[in-house]
C-alpha cells in the first residue's frame, strides 16, 4: 500500500514567535501548503513540560495560532489547532513510551539542554517528550516534517520507534493487511527553510531561542518597528568589515548569522548578499537588515494584533481544526489499539 504524502508540524506555545521559528520552519510550512495536505499544531501538551502559568498558557497558545495565520497558514486549507482538543497525542504517546528504550531518550540533547544541571528536578514529561513529538507526527501516519535543524535528533527518534513498532508488532500488523509490516511510515525530516539555524543577536554561537532571558537575543514577530530597529542595532559583531566573498565568514558567526538572516528575509542567496553589501561596516549594513526586517515583520505583528482582538474566531478555528484533525487520527488509533491487542466497543 503506498502512503498518502501527509505533512505534520508544531511550534510551542511558551512566549511569541521570533524569527527564528519563522524562517526556519514556518516559511517552509507556508510553502509546503501550496501542494501538500497539511497539519499544523499548536503544541501545549509539549509546553507543559516546564511550568506554565494557565492565563499565559491560554493567552500563548492563542497568539501562536494567530501567528501561524498571519503568517500566511489558511486554515481552511491546512488543518490548524492545539494538540490538547485531540486525544490521540496523549494515547499514542503513552503506548510509545512503552516501544521507546531509555537509552534512546538518554541521548537526546535537548534534555540535557533544558534540564540543566538539576536534572532530577526536571519533569518526567520534559524527558519523555521526544515520544510526544513521535506520537504527534504518527498519530495521522504524516510522511513529510518541516522544521529547523534543531528538531532533527528528536526526528531521528520518531523514526525508530515507528520502525520498532513495527517491527514488534509485525504479524498483527500484517493481519490486518499492511504488506512488509509498513503501519508507520518512516517521517522525513523537511529541514530546507530559508535558514534552518537562526543564531542569538547576542552570541552568533547560541540558538535564537523563546528560553533565552534576554529579550535583546531574537526578534519577536510582534515586535515593532522601533523594537527591530533597536535589537538590530545593538546585535553584536565583530570590529571587521563585512567580507566580499562566502569563504571569509569563517570563524566569524555574528557577521555570518546577521548576512543570513539579511538573505533570509530577502529571499535571495548568501552569495548574492555578500557580493551586495561586502567591504561595508556594519553599521552601514545593519540599516539595511534593519529595514528589510521591519518591511517583512511588522505586517506580521500587526495581523497578529487584529487577529487576536477577537479571541472567539481564534478559537473557533482551533475547533474546527481539532475536529478535522480527529477525524484522520482516531480510524488510525482504532487500528494502532487493535494492534496492540486492546479490545474495543
Ligand atoms: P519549537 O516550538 O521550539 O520551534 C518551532 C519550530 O521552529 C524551529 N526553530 C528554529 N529554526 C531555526 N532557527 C532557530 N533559532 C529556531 N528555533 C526554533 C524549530 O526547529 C521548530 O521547527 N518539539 C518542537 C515542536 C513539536 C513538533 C512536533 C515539531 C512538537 N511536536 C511534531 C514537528 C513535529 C519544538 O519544540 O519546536
Amino acid at each position: 500500500m503506498k502512503l498518502k504524502e501527509r505533512v505534520f508540524s508544531g511550534m510551542q506555545p511558551t512566549g511569541s514567535l521570533h524569527l527564528g521559528n519563522y524562517l526556519g520552519a514556518m516559511v517552509q510550512w507556508i510553502e509546503m501548503q501550496k501542494t501538500h495536505e497539511c497539519i499544523y499544531c499548536v503544541v501545549d501538551l509539549h509546553a507543559i513540560t516546564v511550568w506554565q502559568d494557565p492565563t499565559e498558557l491560554r493567552h500563548a497558545i492563542r497568539q501562536v495560532t494567530a501567528a501561524y495565520i498571519a503568517s500566511g497558514l489558511d486554515p481552511k486549507k491546512s488543518i490548524l489547532f492545539n494538540q490538547s482538543q485531540v486525544a490521540a497525542h496523549a494515547e499514542l504517546a503513552w503506548i510509545f513510551n512503552c516501544v521507546a528504550r531509555l537509552g534512546w531518550l538518554n541521548r537526546m540533547t535537548q534534555f540535557k539542554e533544558k534540564a540543566g544541571k538539576d536534572r532530577e528536578a526536571a519533569s518526567v514529561g520534559l524527558y519523555a517528550y521526544p515520544n510526544l513529538m513521535a506520537a504527534d507526527i504518527l498519530a495521522y501516519r504524516a510522511t513529510h516534517v518541516p522544521v529547523g535543524e534543531d528538531q532533527k535528533q528528536h526526528l531521528e527518534l520518531a523514526r525508530d520507534i515507528a520502525q520498532k513498532f513495527n517491527n514488534d508488532f509485525r504479524e498483527s500488523i500484517e493481519a490486518k493487511g499492511y504488506a512488509d509490516g509498513l503501519f508507520f511510515p518512516q517521517p522525513e525530516p523537511v529541514i530546507t527553510g530559508p535558514a534552518t539555524r537562526v543564531m542569538s543577536l547576542r552570541d552568533g554561537t547560541k540558538k535564537m531561542s523563546k528560553s533565552d532571558p534576554s529579550e535583546q537575543s531574537r526578534i519577536a514577530l510582534t515586535d515593532d518597528a522601533e523594537a527591530i530597529a533597536n535589537k538590530v542595532k545593538r546585535a553584536k559583531t565583530d570590529p571587521d568589515a563585512l567580507p566580499s566573498e562566502v569563504k571569509g565568514l569563517a570563524g566569524r558567526p555574528e557577521a555570518e548569522n546577521l548576512l543570513g538572516i539579511y538573505a533570509a528575509v530577502t529571499g535571495r542567496t548568501l552569495e548574492a548578499v555578500v557580493a551586495e553589501v561586502g567591504g561595508q561596516q556594519f553599521s552601514a549594513f545593519k540599516k539595511l537588515l534593519s529595514d528589510a526586517l521591519v518591511a517583512r515583520i511588522v505586517p506580521i505583528g500587526d495581523e497578529i494584533r487584529r487577529l487576536m482582538g477577537d479571541a472567539a474566531e481564534i478559537d473557533r478555528v482551533l475547533a474546527d481544526g481539532a475536529s478535522r484533525a480527529r477525524a484522520i487520527a482516531n480510524p488510525i488509533m482504532d487500528e494502532v489499539r487493535d494492534i496492540v491487542g486492546f479490545i474495543r466497543s
